[in-house]
């Protein structure tokens, strides 16, 4: 279920995988369409999606964006005996509220950035006192990735907050958290869970700012790399060990078990590693790295994964590094223009694999339709190589209505030099 470039890396791979015999997408994009049959289904019409899978002997159903999760899709396919890939609606209060996920944080002794629930201006506005500049203020709902301010003064985080209680994300901003700003160098690590189980499954490094250098307005996320070696094997343990077990087992005791793959946004603090926040699905673009390297049969450890089998299966992931740099419509994030053309060119010749994430047909010609629309992505044997890939298939299209970041990897292309010397 749905038609991003999430779904086009997840589509790819579950139709190489030996075990899946027929695969689906809805709705899919034109990209989807080379892997899988696309069927207009409305998410949010869950009838009909169960009737689908009933009518069409559906094993299995992989939920990739948010909203359906939010929305208690998997809820209503596994009150029909589907197998479903993704959390159910209380469990996907991981992302769906940020309060939420402190209280557990705070509950289980899980590493995050000290904060405060606040339910109207007045609370925020005495709330704010009690923390010093940056201020980070969060709508506590689903807000498409737009629901953070980071303020430098607190004039800044009072018009912020006035924006959020005034209505600017709707539902979403009638809670807002207030946190304390953590300094360090991100990265996302993502775990499959049954809700007793574990799989680790990979780290990777968004680029959320839309200019190089991390300039400009944040956006759902501009290129990524995987593995991320900030991420060290010790680190890695360790965020098993102090963030992702105690979240899994608190989410068991307390009856909403989470079955699927989390998502957790890192911070590398001198202090360790802390959580930012939870999603209850894959990153995008971070999934399309994750399945370039991926070399195990996906569908059989989704369906695991679904089932509560997930300790038969193991993820084994290539050595090599994944990089993707995204191709967005000029405009994006604010106002991205649509229906520019694109030709793909010899972009994949090479090796790299373009997965579309905002494209569609018209006229048999392939047209922007959306923020971001291709993600290049090429591996390499380390990031460097993969980077350079990646933008030799990046120069092979020709959408003149687009651009992308020229610098996805950087910080780390910069320490591969800095050690080669
Ligand atoms: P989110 O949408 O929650 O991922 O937040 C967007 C971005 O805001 C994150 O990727 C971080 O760069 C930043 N951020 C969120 N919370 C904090 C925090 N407590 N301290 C510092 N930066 C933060
Ligand atoms: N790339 C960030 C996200 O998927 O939330």
């Amino acid at each position: 279920m749905g038609s991003g470039g999430r779904e086009h890396a997840l589509a790819w791979k579950l139709a190489q995988s030996p075990s899946c015999a027929k695969l689906f997408a809805s709705p899919g994009n034109p990209g989807m369409a080379q892997d899988a049959e696309c069927v207009a289904l409305d998410a949010s019409d869950h009838a009909a999606v169960i009737a689908f899978c009933q009518s069409n002997a559906v094993d299995l159903v992989v939920i990739g964006p948010e909203a359906p999760l939010v929305d208690g899709l998997a809820d209503s396919l596994r009150a029909q005996n589907i197998a479903t890939f993704g959390p159910s609606q209380a469990a996907a209060q991981l992302e769906g509220s940020k309060g939420f996920t402190k209280d557990l944080c705070l509950r289980a002794g899980i590493p995050t950035a000290g904060y405060v629930r606040t339910n109207s201006l007045d609370e925020a506005q005495e709330a704010l006192l009690g923390f010093v500049a940056p201020y980070v203020l969060k709508a506590d709902g689903l807000a498409a990735g737009k629901g953070v301010v980071i303020a430098e003064t607190r004039e800044e985080a009072e018009a912020a907050l006035l924006d959020m209680f005034g209505g600017k994300f709707g539902e979403a901003g009638a809670e807002v958290v207030i946190e304390e700003f953590m300094q360090g160098e991100e990265a996302s690590f993502f775990a499959l869970t049954d809700g007793t189980a574990i799989l680790p499954f990979g780290s990777a490094q968004d680029h959320k700012r839309v200019g190089d250098g991390d300039t400009g307005p944040n956006t759902g996320g501009m290129g990524a790399y995987s593995p991320a070696p900030v991420l060290t094997p010790e680190l890695e343990a360790q965020v098993l060990r102090e963030i992702i077990e105690p979240t899994v087992a608190t989410m068991r005791a307390e009856g909403t078990p989470y079955s699927g793959v989390l998502y957790a946004g890192l911070m590398l603090t001198e202090a360790g590693p802390k959580l930012i926040e939870y999603n209850c699905r894959f990153g995008d673009p971070e999934c399309q790295v994750l399945m370039m390297r991926l070399e195990s049969d996906l569908a059989e450890i989704m369906l695991a994964c679904a089932e509560g089998r997930l300790t038969e299966v193991g993820a084994h992931f290539g050595t090599q590094t994944a990089l993707t740099v995204v191709l967005a419509a000029n405009g994006y994030p604010e106002a991205p223009d649509k229906g520019g053309s694109i030709d793909l060119g010899g972009a994949e010749a090479g090796g790299a694999k373009v997965f579309h994430a905002g494209t569609k047909l018209a006229d048999g010609a392939l047209i922007a339709n959306g923020g971001r629309v291709l993600n290049v992505t090429a591996t390499g044997p380390n990031v460097t190589a993969a980077q350079e890939a990646a933008y030799r298939a990046v120069d092979a299209i020709n959408f003149p209505t687009g651009f992308c970041r020229r610098d996805i990897g950087q910080k780390e292309v910069a320490r591969e030099a800095e050690r080669a010397k």
